[in-house]
């Protein structure tokens, strides 16, 4: 891969080392009467997950059988997976290049078994060692694929396709795992002018003064505490037409340590992923544009980190916000939502985008109901989420759809002001959504709150410990549309 990673994937080599993929049961062809004898040991059935290693140092073949489960069953999660196991252990293994034959498999198309086992091949060599004095080692340099006869012409897109894709996840991955003493919002800005910039994306950056003449006085509550200058950052690609752009909008809240409704020690230490939907829009800002999609697409991320001073917000206080609503806040620590309402205001009103998706690590109750296997999904339309739900299927990233109903709408009005920015501890994912809906001014709009899974407390599957970069892939394929005529 290229910019973050060396593994290439190429065509057609024989290498010493193979990747042997083989679903229940199967008597492989050319591997019948080993696959048989490991089988009577008990040694490697082909069950879904198994690996079993028959390594020879002395210059033969090494053979990686990588157990798929049953035929029928074969998905693109499947392949992933194996193909992240076996690139890990041909790595620990120090072989550096290795060959792969890929099979049609009754269920899926072959386009989408080969790109999904490439992608899996990249999982496996994401790692944030920067700050380490021992750096992590990836040996693996190279897989070559033996395709099926004549296939070439129809999968090579789709592999091309899943490399740049996987780019914008790395890039996304890198932002959250950075630490806040870095990645501040000046840091963040950069980042995002220098890696869209030259991909031709237009980034414009508004600065505190900027703000304040939008009038986004929501986000600048949060921001008032902060030496640190906050930073609109606004992403415009133009892939498409005339028409009007789809909007994503990211929270960037660098550092998030409650303010004065302060969080306690071991909540506070992983805030510095508090910028994960930003990150994941950057992500995917980077992977359509790599990926030349005809699409026009504007994001817009309003990043800040909220800190404690003498200036800093207060409970209690009143703010007003770009769209005129005043806020009593109950809690400075539902800051999120207080950014995300200005930045999806400002991407209705003057970005004038068509619909908006909006990504946020919102809040704990979301995390509470789902864990860290689903993306909680919020909607005033359910049209745009079934073409949210549609693309995340394909990216593999399950999220899960959360009501949004007039109970919750309710538990956010005001007393003293219109709105409270805390509907209290009950229903907190559904009235922290309830709370953004009253600034999209009724256009379609999907937030998406991913509070337990951008970011993990353990590795799992083929995600490394800490970001994940969900659900980058799963904005990148919405905004691609679905294809007509299935793979
Ligand atoms: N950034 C947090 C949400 C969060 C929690 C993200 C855990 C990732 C992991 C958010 O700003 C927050 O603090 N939300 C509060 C809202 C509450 C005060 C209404 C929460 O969820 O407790
Ligand atoms: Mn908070
Ligand atoms: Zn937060």
């Amino acid at each position: 891969m290229k910019g973050e990673s060396a593994m290439k994937i190429t065509m057609g080599k024989e290498f010493d080392a193979e990747l042997v993929l083989v679903t229940k049961d199967q008597a492989l062809e050319g591997f019948a009467a080993i696959l048989k004898n490991l089988q009577e040991k008990d040694l490697f059935k082909g069950e879904e997950g198994e690996l079993f290693t028959q390594v020879d140092l002395l210059g033969n073949k090494t053979y990686i059988f990588l157990g798929l489960g049953q035929e029928e069953k074969v998905d693109e999660e499947v392949l992933r997976l194996a193909a992240f196991k076996g690139a890990k252990e041909l790595s620990r293994l120090k072989i550096k290049e290795a060959s792969a034959s890929l099979v049609k498999y009754s269920g899926l198309c072959y386009k989408k078994s080969t790109k999904a086992f490439a992608e899996g091949l990249y999982h496996a060599e994401y790692r944030f060692d920067q700050y380490l004095s021992k750096k992590q080692e990836f040996l693996l340099e190279e897989v070559s694929f033996g395709l099926l006869p004549g296939k070439e012409e129809k999968v090579l897109p789709g592999l091309e396709e899943i490399e740049k894709i996987m780019e914008g996840v790395f890039f996304t991955r890198n932002l959250i795992n950075e630490p806040a003493i870095t990645l501040t919002p000046v840091e963040l800005a950069k980042r995002a002018k220098e890696t869209l910039e030259p991909l031709g994306v237009e980034v414009e950056i508004l600065d505190r003064k900027a703000c304040e003449a939008l009038d986004m006085k929501a986000f600048l509550a949060v921001a008032k505490g902060s030496t640190n200058e906050p930073q609109g950052i606004i992403m415009r690609y133009k892939g498409g037409q005339e028409e009007a752009p789809i909007g994503l909008v990211g929270k960037g809240v660098t550092f998030d340590t409650g303010g004065y409704s302060i969080k306690p020690g071991p909540s506070m230490y992983t805030m510095n992923g508090d910028m994960g939907g930003s990150g994941a829009v950057l992500g995917a800002m980077k992977a359509i544009a790599l990926n030349k999609l005809e699409k026009n697409v504007t994001a817009v991320v309003l990043a800040t980190d909220n800190v404690i001073s003498g200036d800093a917000y207060v409970p209690g206080d009143i703010v007003g916000s770009m769209l005129g609503k005043t806020i009593e806040i109950h809690s400075t620590d539902a800051e999120g939502r207080l950014t995300l309402a200005d930045a999806v205001y400002y991407a209705i009103t003057h970005e004038k985008v068509a619909e908006v998706v909006d990504v946020a690590t919102l809040t704990g109750a979301c995390v509470v109901a789902l864990g860290a296997f689903n993306t909680g999904a919020f909607t005033n339309n359910e049209a745009l989420l079934e073409k949210i739900k549609v693309a995340a299927v394909e990216a593999g990233e399950p999220l899960w759809q959360l009501p949004l109903s007039k109970e919750y709408r309710k538990l956010i009005k005001g007393d003293r002001g219109d709105l409270k920015n805390s509907g209290g501890r009950w229903g907190g994912a559904s009235t922290a959504a309830a709370f953004i809906e009253e600034f999209v001014e009724g256009k379609p709009w999907v937030h998406l709150d991913i509070a337990g899974t951008s970011d993990i407390e353990s590795a799992r599957g083929y995600y490394p410990k800490g970001a994940t970069g969900m659900p980058v892939k799963t904005l990148y394929y919405y905004v691609k549309g679905p294809k007509k005529g299935g793979c």
